[in-house]
């Protein structure tokens, strides 16, 4: 066995999960997947070709198995779509409750550093913007998307128990909203779904009057952010949480128009009647990871839609 620092990453296999493992593979971490494949795709993680990688196909909401020598655990394992709150909203919400005792669990017993995937969801519909990490929220508890905001704000309560009663070190990432390759282009999430409809040249489906804003964040600056916390110093770090995201906020109107430019589409937008509980704005307040990291996005919107648009070519056949 080596001697590189060991990380379990659960929800390896998904979106985020797999950027995650590969960043630790190249900074020469040992990294184990946990995943259930359930919207994570063994192909994120087929490119990799080192003994260092172990991939376990695991469900969270079952005890972990034992591992040896894990010095880091990096909680990501949850579906994140809004279509999955309304298909799975039972499996998520106990796989952000359930799931993330079994991993905080798991940490304490082997005494690991971790990182806990929170989202910018806990803020559930905000009367206040920016979203700073003082602000508590305004989420509707029995709504469509409670399943997935509730368990989440429950995890991180958790969390902040963990640390106060067993002094596990546990630093938590509200993510806001992230895309890139190896989102799957029927995710479901905004970027996937106007992507996917602009390289088949079929009309952006935009939901409400298109005025609800958001802000995007490429996926290799959110794991940038990450890393950076996980290194941080303790004294500085142990128990905190960030917001993680892009500061630039647009109109999802404004999307679909740049959408459409960047990948010269001959699509136009049609508009559906906008979902409950969709937020009307979101956008985060980076002013605490900016302090304690230093940390802030540096790749733009059209870049990363570039980027991103080249591997859903490829997957979709469009090319
Ligand atoms: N991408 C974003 O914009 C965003 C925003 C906020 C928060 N997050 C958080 O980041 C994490 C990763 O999200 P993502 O965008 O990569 O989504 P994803 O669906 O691509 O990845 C989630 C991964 O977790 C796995 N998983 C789900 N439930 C599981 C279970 N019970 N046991 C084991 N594995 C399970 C899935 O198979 C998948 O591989 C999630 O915790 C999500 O809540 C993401």
């Amino acid at each position: 066995m080596s001697d590189a620092p060991h990380a379990v990453v659960t929800g390896g296999a998904g979106f985020v999960g797999s950027h995650l493992v590969d960043s630790l593979l190249d900074d020469g971490f040992r990294v184990t997947s946990l995943d259930n494949f359930g919207s994570g795709r063994p192909s994120n993680l087929e490119h990799i070709d080192t003994s260092r990688f172990d991939s376990l196909e695991h469900d969270v909401r079952e005890p972990f198995p034992e591992l040896d020598g894990v010095d880091y655990v990096y909680h990501f394992a949850s579906r994140a779509s809004p279509t999955d709150f309304e298909s799975h909203p039972v499996e998520i919400a106990l796989t952000n409750s359930e799931g993330a005792h079994n991993a905080l669990e798991f940490a304490r017993e082997n005494d690991a550093r971790t990182v806990l995937a929170s989202t910018s969801e806990v803020y559930g519909d905000p009367e206040v913007h920016p979203q700073h990490e003082e602000y508590n929220g305004n989420v509707n508890v029995r709504g469509p998307r409670a399943p997935y905001d509730e368990s989440k704000r429950f995890s991180e309560a958790l969390a902040v128990a963990f640390q106060q009663q067993y002094d596990v070190d546990i630093r938590t990432v509200r993510i806001f909203n992230t895309y890139g390759p190896r989102m799957r282009p029927d995710d479901g999430r905004v970027i996937p779904n106007f992507l996917s409809q602009a390289l088949r040249d079929d009309d952006l489906t935009i939901y409400g009057d298109g005025t609800q804003t958001r802000s995007f964040c490429y996926v290799s600056d959110l794991v940038a952010g990450i890393r950076a916390f996980a290194d941080a110093d303790p004294a500085v770090a142990a128990g905190e949480v960030i917001n993680l995201g892009n500061t630039h906020e647009i109109e999802i109107r404004e999307l679909a128009e740049i959408v459409i430019e960047v990948l010269d589409a001959d699509s136009d937008t049609v508009r559906r009647e906008l979902p409950e509980d969709d937020p009307e704005l979101r956008r985060p307040d980076i002013g605490r990871a900016q302090e304690l990291l230093g940390w802030e996005p540096t790749v733009g919107l059209e870049e990363g839609l570039e980027r991103t648009a080249e591997q859903f070519a490829e997957e979709l056949g469009t090319e």
